[in-house]
């Protein structure tokens, strides 16, 4: 694949300032793993290697595959992971060798998603498993604020992240064998903070870091919905505690929070 086409190589470059591990995401994909010490897991499209760290501190070891040369650059050490350059379509790992295969807000990245099904499938250990985490917008859909304010990237999001049904039916076929959705609730206080993270602190969006990756993609802003927002936030500045932020009922802020909190899951599936 050609560089240019390294969406991280642009995107990603102060990755690690908004983005971390956050712990009750790690404890649940640890509580995946087999049960045992020094597991073999590939983690595919490892970013930094945030969660491969915090996986990594956990007795296991870490194959890391990662395209992105600026990702790879601002990568976690440890002396229980090995990074490797590569694609999902294509795993330069061994057939049957991974206790697991892991792949953390990810897959939706990937050109081909049927064909990297099939290469984690191909490198899994017979009794092996696949530990997916992402998230689908429509879940959440129906009363989802973030679609009040930035409506053409919550479009985008919602083709661009594929139902969670429709994966699950893919890693069926390839694995012939039942897969599980496992829901995630998201915390208000969510550490990563990927898109719909900050569900809860609206005011959060305003500032640059956190916004920085969408500003690339200037056809996802509607100015008139981000100053709308600017405008929302500071009457609930003044008018109210920035806590109690998703009681507010008076202004023009639409929170829906039971909503938002459903959109993220895991995905289990297991090799025959
Ligand atoms: C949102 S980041 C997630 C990184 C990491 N898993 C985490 O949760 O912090 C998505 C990553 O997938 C990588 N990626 C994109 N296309 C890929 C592909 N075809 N194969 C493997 N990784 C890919 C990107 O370079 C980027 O580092």
């Amino acid at each position: 694949m050609n560089v240019e086409k390294i969406r991280y190589n642009k995107i990603g470059l102060n990755y690690n300032k908004t983005r971390e591990a956050d712990k009750r995401i790690v404890k649940r994909i640890i509580n995946f793993l087999p049960k045992s010490d020094n597991n073999l897991i590939a983690d595919i499209g490892a970013g930094t290697g945030n969660y491969s760290f915090k996986i990594a501190e956990a007795n296991n070891v870490i194959h890391a595959l990662e395209p992105s040369e600026v990702m790879q650059n601002q990568k976690k050490i440890h002396k229980n992971i090995n990074w490797f350059s590569g694609f999902a379509e294509n795993i330069p790992f061994n057939d049957t060798t991974y206790d697991s295969v892991i792949c953390i807000l990810a897959f939706h990245h990937f050109s081909d998603l049927e064909k990297s099904i099939n290469e984690m499938y191909r490198i899994l250990r017979t009794g092996g498993n696949l530990i997916l985490f992402s998230a689908d917008p429509t879940r959440g859909e129906k009363d989802c604020w973030i679609k009040h304010y930035f409506q053409p990237f919550h479009q985008k999001a919602c083709k661009t992240l594929p139902d969670v049904n429709y994966v699950k039916d893919l890693i069926e076929n390839v694995f012939h064998n039942n897969a599980t959705i496992y829901d995630f609730v998201l915390p208000g206080d969510l550490k990563d903070g990927f898109f719909y993270s900050a569900w809860k602190y609206p005011e959060k969006y305003l500032i640059a870091d956190h916004i920085k990756p969408l500003a690339l993609d200037g056809e996802m802003w509607d100015i008139n919905n981000l100053q709308t927002l600017c405008i929302d936030c500071n009457k609930i500045k003044t008018k109210q505690d920035k806590k109690d932020i998703a009681n507010y009922k008076n202004g023009k802020l639409k929170i829906r929070t039971e909503q938002m909190k459903i959109i993220t899951y895991f995905l289990i599936g297991f090799s025959t």
